[in-house]
């Protein structure tokens, strides 16, 4: 291992409550300072995300959400808490476009400490905390530390559609003290989905 430290890249990001507006359910919630945090490895360090825990307006705090740009799949390692990951694949228009609020198939899984989750190439992903405690992950995602503020938003992904349609076709909000999932009314359709047994509420 080298030490060398005048080049390292910053590897330190965090996603503002001002920049989570854009995909909230409610843009106009009260919630933390930083949503989430991350450190940024790379495919061969991996990446840490911590979420803090809580809900805005109900929704609990997730990721912003994005696709990856290319035929890249991606694994989450669920290091502590609980959460739920969504992952959807838009409709492609005759150009192979995508097309923003038509989704193809939609999932959601509920997952916990121990337990991985594969995203496959082609389908958006994001993560929510549905427990009390910080929910920590580690994923192989990589990072292009040459991209302007690279840290913060790699140049693989793709945050325009999610930015557009203002989240997932699902919010991941509490119902009950339960996570729940509340249908984003500027989706058209979907096609196909599995929520993993979540309820639906209106
Ligand atoms: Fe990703």
């Amino acid at each position: 291992m080298k030490n060398d430290f005048k080049n390292v890249p910053k590897h330190y990001a965090a996603r503002s409550d001002e920049k989570m507006k854009e995909v909230l359910m409610d843009p106009a919630g009260t919630g933390p300072a930083i949503h989430y945090y991350m450190i940024r490895g790379g495919s061969e360090q991996k990446n840490i995300t911590i979420w803090e825990p809580g809900t805005i307006s109900g929704e609990y705090i997730k990721t912003y959400g994005h696709y990856h740009i290319g035929d890249l799949s991606e694994t989450y390692w669920v290091l502590f808490g609980k959460g739920v990951a969504l992952l959807q694949k838009l409709a492609e228009d005759e150009n192979g476009e995508m097309t923003a609020d038509v989704v193809e198939e939609f999932r959601a899984i509920s997952v916990g400490a121990g337990q991985e989750v594969f995203m496959p190439k082609k389908f958006g992903h994001l993560l929510a905390n549905v427990g009390e405690t910080y929910f920590v992950t580690a994923d192989d995602s990589p990072v292009d530390f040459e991209e302007r503020d690279p840290a913060s938003f790699p140049g693989h992904a793709d945050y325009d559609f999610v930015q557009k349609m203002r989240g997932f076709a699902y919010y991941v909000v509490e119902n009950n003290g339960e996570p729940a999932l509340k249908k984003n009314p500027l989706y058209k359709s979907i096609k196909k989905e599995d929520l993993g047994g979540l309820k639906v509420i209106e």
